[in-house]
């Protein structure tokens, strides 16, 4: 293994999109190749560079609009780790976006966590990464229409009211991508994505948990496989939905922010997020 020293930091290009899958997927996370190029696309994206093992480690800052942006993929290495590079990119993530006039925000693992709140970050909400089977969902009375690639403006605005930013480029993006599902009800909407070890089901936009479940509950039905989820921890009726349809909950993930004392937005609309990387 080579010196921290003699590390090349570089920003990322679509070219090193296969070297970056490979080390978000060992370190067992659910990104693909669309995630990683979205990012290098829209955000600027950075790794650090091992003459021998190539890239090592990794970190996005993607600006929105609304005055802050997303810090993440932020993955070092399991050989290269407590050597201070996350802290590293993570000090060029928060300065790229106090450049451009943006408050950071970030979901957190636990293990991020540490290095967070070091660097100031503090705790705003709390989410829960649910797993289970498709194909179990408890059932109810409506269903939630289809929702086409077409629909696309019908839902950025209730989007936009929930996370506090207008995502028309990211939902697009996700929309567009073979093997995703979406559908509409009552005003809110959900998106189900294929990621790298399981679908993905995320956003949930809706204006209460009487529009929240039909939508959970259809998609939960479509799915087959292994789903993950990410459900803000003030949406007990759903957490029971998912329980009642085998669910388990495998880790947590704070939102944290630097630079703002309130997340931007509206929680009581946003009950799962796109992913803990994209907010
Ligand atoms: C989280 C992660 C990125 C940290 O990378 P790293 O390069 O080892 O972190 P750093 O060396 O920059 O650590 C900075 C500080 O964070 C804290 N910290 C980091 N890892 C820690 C650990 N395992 N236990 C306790 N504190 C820890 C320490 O305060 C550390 O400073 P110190 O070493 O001077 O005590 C790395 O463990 C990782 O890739 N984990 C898996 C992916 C992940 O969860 N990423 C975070 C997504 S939100």
């Amino acid at each position: 293994m080579g010196t921290t020293e003699a590390l090349v930091e570089a920003a990322l290009t679509q070219a090193d999109v296969p070297g970056a899958l490979a080390l978000s997927a060992k370190v067992g996370w659910n990104q693909t190749a669309h995630d990683w190029r979205l990012f290098i696309a829209h955000g600027r994206t950075i790794g650090l560079f091992d003459q021998e093992a190539g890239l090592i480690a990794t970190a996005a800052a993607l600006p929105y609009d609304n005055g802050f942006g997303y810090i993440s993929m932020v993955i070092v290495d399991p050989e290269w780790r407590r050597r201070g590079l996350a802290r590293r990119l993570m000090g060029e993530c928060i300065a790229t976006l106090r450049g451009m006039g943006r408050a950071a925000l970030l979901d957190a693992t636990p293990a991020g966590a540490l290095v967070y709140r070091g660097l100031g970050f503090v705790e705003l909400a709390t989410m829960e990464r649910w797993e289970g089977e498709g194909g179990g969902a408890a059932q109810i009375g409506s269903a939630a229409e289809r929702l086409m690639p077409d629909d696309l403006d019908k839902i950025v605005e209730a989007d936009a009211l929930a996370f506090g930013s207008q995502r028309h480029f990211l939902l697009e993006d996700f929309l567009a991508r073979p093997g995703t599902t979406a559908w509409t009800h009552d005003g809110g909407y959900l998106v189900m994505r294929q990621g790298h070890r399981a679908a993905q089901i995320g956003p949930l936009v809706a204006s209460s948990t009487d529009a929240a479940r039909p939508l959970l509950a259809t998609a939960l039905a479509h799915a087959r496989g292994r789903v993950f989820l990410d459900l803000f921890t003030s949406w007990p009726k759903l957490a029971a939905l998912l329980e009642a349809s085998g669910f388990m909950r495998q880790r947590p993930y704070m939102r944290m922010a630097l630079d703002r004392a309130t997340l931007p937005g509206d929680l009581r609309r946003l009950a799962i997020a796109a992913g803990p990387e994209f907010g």
